[in-house]
């Protein structure tokens, strides 16, 4: 039996996954399909001071698929900003959803100046929310603090904020840094109960037919199963650094990537584009994929994984000693020539339909990622001169 039970900032849940902040958790109607689907809290689609950004254009969604042939990554991109809701109706909904559901009910607000933060906050509070995620972080306004020092600015509405209320008070970070951490390191020390790394990347997509950014005519949110990897590098340097709990957000889109947050010291786990694309019924796959994952490790509770990832060799530590070389498992190889296309030190060519390696083979692994037939290994040839 895998006890998935965790403890965030104060809650009780039954598992470590929260459906994110976005259109999937903006009505009640969403909030109950989100607490069938088995996850364990849900943070309210954010409250935005600025009242233009409460209508959405449309259409809002695209799916994009970039790269080519067979090497494709999916983005989500969309301008769904924030909940149509002004303060009352967003207080409203959160004191219906603390009615109607059991699991904690996290608010998210985003304001532009302290009296804008002063009565969201507040009104959150009063409304019942178990915590509030401060949205300091959406891809539609990072760009318009570009030139000020967002670092102190963000660790001051911290600040601000947890001098206001005495809920749980969680920042949510951007990626678009060229240091996250620092920017972790300031919101902890003004009093963060938690943080969630990461929200999206701002991105732009062009419809080469009129020469203008597709959908509403701007920049849009960009994210997707890829930022997994961005975002754990971050993560997993953020996570030693902070005491205070990370919600890992961006990417997950399998228990497995779960799994890798959590290594990297995660301690809850946020679920939104796979549940926009596929719908609330991910979340059970996701639940079982871990279980799996943590059955086959011998993993009987969190505790056994959260924060295991092994070192993090840095440039020093790298071995550079061992050497490997390519070799081809003849009966496996259909000669499709795609290893050949790849290497880079002509190390392998095609001789009677077949691949075969040469003494240039660098031992670089690109061969082997790229055969359709798993035709391709390694071996170890012992230590470099
Ligand atoms: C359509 C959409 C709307 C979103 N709206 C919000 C929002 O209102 N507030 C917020 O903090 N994050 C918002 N996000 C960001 C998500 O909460 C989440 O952090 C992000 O999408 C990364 O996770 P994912 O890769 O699982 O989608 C939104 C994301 C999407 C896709």
């Amino acid at each position: 039996m895998i006890d998935l039970r965790t403890d965030y900032v104060g809650l009780k849940l039954k598992n470590p996954f929260i459906a994110a902040a976005a259109g999937i958790t903006g009505s009640l109607h969403q909030l109950k399909k989100a607490e069938e689907s088995g996850i364990a809290a849900v943070v309210l689609k954010s409250y935005f001071q600025k009242s233009v950004c409460r209508r959405s254009p449309t259409p809002h969604f695209a799916l994009l698929q970039s790269g080519h042939g067979r090497v494709r990554a999916t983005t989500l991109y969309s301008y769904e900003q924030a909940s149509e809701r002004d303060l009352d109706g967003y207080a409203q909904l959160i004191r219906e959803a603390k009615e109607s559901l059991s699991i904690p009910i996290i608010a998210s607000i985003n304001c532009f100046n302290e009296e804008g933060w002063q009565q969201a906050a507040r009104a959150v509070e009063e409304a019942g929310a178990d915590a509030v995620e401060l949205n300091l972080s959406c891809p539609h306004g990072v760009h318009l603090m570009e030139g000020r020092d967002l670092v102190k600015e963000l660790a001051a509405t911290t600040a601000f904020v947890r001098s206001l209320v005495s809920i749980p008070i969680i920042p949510k970070l951007t990626p678009q840094m060229s240091s996250p951490l620092a920017l972790a390191l300031a919101v902890e020390k003004q009093g963060a109960s938690a943080m969630v790394c990461f929200n999206r990347f701002t991105g732009l997509e062009i419809n080469l037919e009129t020469l203008e950014p597709i959908l509403h005519g701007g920049y849009a949110g960009h994210g997707g199963p890829w930022s997994l990897y961005y975002n754990l590098r971050w993560l997993s340097e953020i996570a030693p650094c902070v005491k205070v709990p990370i919600s890992a957000s961006g990417g997950v889109w399998t228990g497995q990537d779960a799994a890798k947050y959590l290594l990297a010291g995660a301690t809850t786990v946020q679920l939104c584009s796979v549940i926009v694309a596929e719908g609330y019924g991910a979340v059970s796959r996701i639940i079982r994929e871990l279980e799996d994952y943590m059955a086959q490790k011998g993993f009987s509770d969190l505790g056994q994984l959260r924060g295991k990832l092994g070192k993090i060799r840095t440039m020093e530590e790298v071995d550079r000693t061992q050497r490997i070389v390519a070799e081809v498992e003849e009966e496996k190889c259909t000669g499709c020539g795609n290893c050949v296309r790849v290497c880079i030190y002509n190390a392998i060519s095609l001789e009677d339909g077949k691949a075969v390696v040469n003494e240039l083979c660098q031992g670089c692994g690109l061969c082997r990622e790229v055969c359709p037939t798993k035709a391709i290994y390694y071996v170890d040839v012992g230590e470099r001169k």
